[in-house]
């Protein structure tokens, strides 16, 4: 019977979740492809990977490829063929001249690129194998003009389509082609002198350095805001093309150089902006302005057809055409176009130039088609197959049609956004929106905090780490690859830091980028212990990032600054991770400076000194300590640091003279009032200790820095200080001499046997009015997780603090405590709950209540506080801006994983405000001798 009831009750739990389980999983998308031929993945180790690393001088270009289990180095060259492909490359014939696969990629050319919905798709006949006399007369023979690819007798006339081995050969071919033509006196206008730039979007490094090594000079006008954040739930709802030309930076160049530019280079999609897309308007706009200007307009096809999809499901308008119009639409405003069908050909190898015939360009270079003819043919081979077997030419036609299919772009592009997301869902920063074939990171998101410069090459060192431990190639796109060390000072600040996962066309699934993903989180967890790296070889060699050797460089855990300087270094970041500006890191390093005085110049220990003074400050014994408070809707903070002024010798006459000493300073410097203080300060500070004892502290002082308010300085003291049992009374005395006898009345209201006053403190503002006085209250007698001791707490501050709900201060102690709820008899084990109720003569008599839960004493390590904040912040709705400022501060505060000990979060607390609204408080530790081990 009783089992049965247990079954039912299970049964009546599974019809109630069922259907809402079932109904939230949303059916995904259906594969667009299987696999049919595969590859058994190598096994190295970690330790295999290394010795191979040392051997080819930690090149990630020259680590050998069959020792990797993913590949992101490029998508170029790497995707695995359809098995049409394949068929279509047992028709390859690989007769010298004319064979069939030079027919098919002419004629694919003009189906994909031209005749839009109408295509003609003899690839099929010739597939088939029915190409008799009557289908060479009346297909492959035919003769056209005036397009883009010549037919029959006009394309030996006029030739204007040129095989190749690949895209950077089809560049070469047309600057050096059109440079030698322009110094013999073609290309310009009739008017205008000799034109030498060439504006594009975004040159790749190769398309760059051939037009360069041409002559040309480059001028680069991507859309301004490539690195701008993007709101992560538009991610796949909305894009905002940054792989944009700047038409109005274009404009201005041309008018100020009239004459001077030979070609207008739109690249699709924008390989060096990071993958980004190209709108449709924009392509429109850019053939308009060049035509205006006479100036041809050339596409860098590489990736036309993701482009496309780019088109067709973010621009307004182009939500109904088919990919087929779409690709007609984008070259019907092109004057050519260069294209390496390594990528959207879905080929190993191919790359083709193409002109409109007896288009401006045909014009300004005229008889160019022969020259370039000649070229080729010198070069790479005859026009039937430049360079490129039979059977390749055979597969990259077939790669054309397959590439514009609906389904496979739509996998495609949303594989490389799937992969962006789920790094963005574990803490990791990409470049957002995601592009067309890979994935960025953003390496200064990556490093954030962890002191590294651009010249360390850190992310050259993420990627040997990923290399070593988890046989995962990418390649740094950042101040190696575009070599920083070597540039001006005006051109630095234009390097991006990258490291591009480029993903390869159909070979990888859901599982390999899962791997990835996972391996990419490892590294970031343990992101303070990446190698740095320094070229040993050809720094100052050509694309050096292909060839230079390199070497990984450990990184020195130890802190080898002043206090001050540490300090203010972490403040300096987590100012940044706030959104502050560089106005506030100022004044808090200001502030600090005064605060920390002859001591904070002082070089940081290795370890606390046990025979001086060791601060209570934080939990490690550092005399300084952070907190950030954030408000859970708007995600507006405040930073503050605490700190202790060290004594020059070990006792309590010592200590008191440090603090009142700051006092005088921040007096000296600041609009503060030491008015309040000096009405208290005997309670506090008396002259000489009770013997029985210990001193805990003299003096703290807070600095907090807001716009609104600029600096807050704040005090706190001992209620102790005079003895344990005399607490109470100094702390009642204190409220009655600064006029807040009945707010002390409420507290005293509250306070059990086992509650006991800890600290005191008190706002030096100038301005009474404005100037707080808190009492903070420890609740003993039990762990700071009992469930009753909690309710109890959340009781005490519902009845004298007018904003405070027991549900809400439940509900954090048991997000802090990860539900895992203490004992609750009276053998408190562990640090007490303390709240706090903050007076100010403005506000009356009622207190604004905050309850503060001692993380560190109830966790193994801080991932785990980190895990149980970041639960409590999504369980409360808190915003998204609130939340990553969290992630960020830590971010900006550890110096180690943060699994591998505890102490960095120490206490976190909840302050609720009028209006229903909530703070939460981090109190972090800088750990400046190091982690306390794990529990
Ligand atoms: N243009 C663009 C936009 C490219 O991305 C590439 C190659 C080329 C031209 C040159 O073509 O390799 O066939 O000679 N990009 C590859 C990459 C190598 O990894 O991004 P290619």
């Amino acid at each position: 019977m009783v089992r049965h009831g247990v079954l039912s009750a299970h049964l009546m739990l599974l019809q109630l979740y069922l259907p809402v389980t079932m109904a939230s999983v949303p059916v995904p998308r259906p594969p667009a492809h299987a696999a049919l031929v595969v590859r058994s993945l190598p096994t190295a180790s970690a330790e295999e990977r290394e010795r191979i690393l040392e051997d080819v001088e930690y090149n990630v270009f020259a680590f050998p490829a069959g020792l990797l289990t993913c590949d992101f180095l490029s998508d170029s060259g790497t995707s695995a063929m359809t098995d049409v492909q394949w068929a279509a490359l047992m028709r390859g014939d690989e007769s010298y001249g004319r064979n069939w696969g030079y027919y098919c990629l002419l004629d694919a050319f003009r189906d994909i690129f031209e005749r839009g919905n109408n295509r003609q798709n003899i690839i099929e006949r010739v597939l088939a194998g029915k190409t008799d006399v009557e289908f060479y007369q009346t297909k492959l023979l035919l003769s056209s003009e005036g397009g883009l690819v010549n037919g029959g007798r006009y394309q030996l006339e006029r030739p204007n389509f040129f095989i190749l081995p690949q895209g950077r050969c089809a560049e070469t071919l047309l600057f050096s082609t059109m440079s030698s033509m322009i110094a013999e006196g073609y290309g310009s206008h009739p008017e205008h002198g000799k034109p030498t730039t060439i504006i594009s979007n975004g040159f790749f490094d190769t398309t760059g350095a051939n037009a360069a090594v041409a002559g040309f000079q480059l001028q680069t006008f991507t859309q301004p805001g490539l690195t701008d954040p993007f709101p992560h739930e538009l991610i796949g709802k909305k894009n905002n093309f940054k792989g944009n030309l700047d038409l109005t930076a274009t404009e201005s160049y041309l008018k100020e150089n009239p004459g001077k530019v030979s070609m207008i280079l739109v690249t699709i999609t924008n390989n060096w902006a990071a993958a980004q897309p190209v709108s449709m308007a924009n392509m429109r706009d850019a053939a308009a302005l060049a035509k205006r200007h006479d100036i041809p307009l050339f596409l860098d096809a590489c990736r036309f057809a993701e482009n496309a999809y780019f088109i067709q499901k973010f621009e307004d308008g182009y939500a109904d055409k088919s990919i087929a119009e779409i690709v007609q639409e984008m070259f019907s405003y092109a004057e050519g176009f260069t294209i390496s069908l390594k990528k959207d050909g879905l080929a190993n190898m191919g790359g083709v130039l193409c002109f409109r015939d007896e288009g401006l360009f045909a014009q300004r270079y005229e008889g160019i088609g022969m020259l370039l003819k000649e070229r080729q043919i010198l070069s790479y081979g005859n026009d039937s197959y430049g360079g490129m077997s039979g059977r390749d030419l055979m597969a990259a036609s077939a790669g054309l049609y397959q590439v514009t299919d609906q389904s496979y772009l739509r996998n495609r592009i949303e594989q490389v956004q799937s992969f962006a997301q789920k790094l963005h869902a574990n803490g990791i920063a990409v470049l957002s929106p995601p592009g067309g074939h890979a994935v960025y990171l953003d390496m200064d998101h990556f490093f954030f905090g962890c002191n590294r410069k651009l010249e360390d090459f850190a992310a050259v060192g993420f990627t040997l780490e990923l290399i070593k431990e988890y046989g995962i190639r990418a390649a740094e796109a950042g101040p190696f690859g575009w070599a920083y060390d070597l540039k001006p000072s005006q051109e630095r600040v234009k390097i991006p830091n990258l490291v591009r996962f480029a993903v390869p066309r159909h070979v990888y699934s859901d599982e390999h980028i899962d791997y990835t993903v996972a391996a990419i989180r490892d590294l970031y967890d343990r992101r303070h212990t990446v190698p740095n790296a320094v070229i040993t070889r050809g720094k100052n060699m050509k694309l050096r990032h292909f060839s230079a050797g390199l070497k990984p460089v450990p990184v020195d855990p130890a802190i080898n600054d002043t206090y001050l300087g540490e300090a203010s270094r972490q403040l300096g970041h987590l100012s940044t991770a706030l959104g502050q500006d560089a106005a506030a890191v100022d004044e808090l390093t200001k502030a600090l400076a005064l605060a920390t005085g002859e001591w904070g110049k002082t070089a940081v220990r290795q370890g606390v000194d046990q025979a001086g003074w060791v601060s209570g400050v934080c939990n490690d014994g550092s005399p300084i300590e952070y907190s950030v408070s954030i408000d859970q809707s708007s995600g507006k903070a405040e930073l503050r640091f605490l700190t202790e002024a060290q004594p020059s010798q070990n006792t309590w006459e010592h200590l008191t003279a440090a603090a009142l000493r700051v006092n005088e300073d921040i007096a000296a410097s600041y609009p503060i009032s030491l008015e309040r203080f000096n009405l208290i300060r005997d309670l506090f500070m008396p002259t000489e200790l009770p013997s029985t004892d210990p001193a805990k502290m003299a003096a703290w002082h807070s600095s907090a820095w807001s716009a609104a308010k600029g600096p807050q300085w704040k005090i706190y003291l001992d209620p102790c200080a005079s003895g344990k049992e005399n607490a109470l009374s100094a702390t009642r005395e204190a409220f009655h001499r600064l006029g807040l006898k009945s707010g002390w009345g409420l507290v005293e209201s509250i306070l059990g046997p086992d509650d006991h006053v800890i600290y005191f403190s008190l706002d030096l503002a100038s301005d009474a009015d404005e100037a707080r006085v808190k009492v903070y209250v420890a609740h003993g007698g039990a762990d700071a997780t009992s469930r009753s001791l909690v309710a109890e707490v959340a009781q005490k501050h519902v009845s004298i603090c007018p904003d405070a709900d027991a549900f809400e201060i439940q509900r954090f102690f048991a997000a802090m405590a990860g539900d895992d709820f203490g004992r609750d008899d009276s053998t408190p084990r562990k640090k007490s709950l303390i709240s706090c109720f903050a007076f100010s003569s403005k506000t009356g008599e009622r207190p604004v209540g905050t309850v503060h839960f001692p993380v560190d004493a109830y966790v193994s390590d801080d991932a785990e506080v980190k895990r149980r904040i970041d639960a409590y912040l999504a369980s409360v709705g808190a915003s998204a801006t609130a939340r990553e400022r969290y992630a960020m501060v830590i971010a900006a505060t550890q110096r180690r994983p943060l699994r591998d000990g505890r102490g960095i979060h120490a206490w976190a607390s909840l302050k609720q405000r009028a209006g229903g609204k909530r703070d939460n408080t981090f109190y972090l530790c800088p750990e400046m001798f190091g982690p306390r081990p794990r529990l």
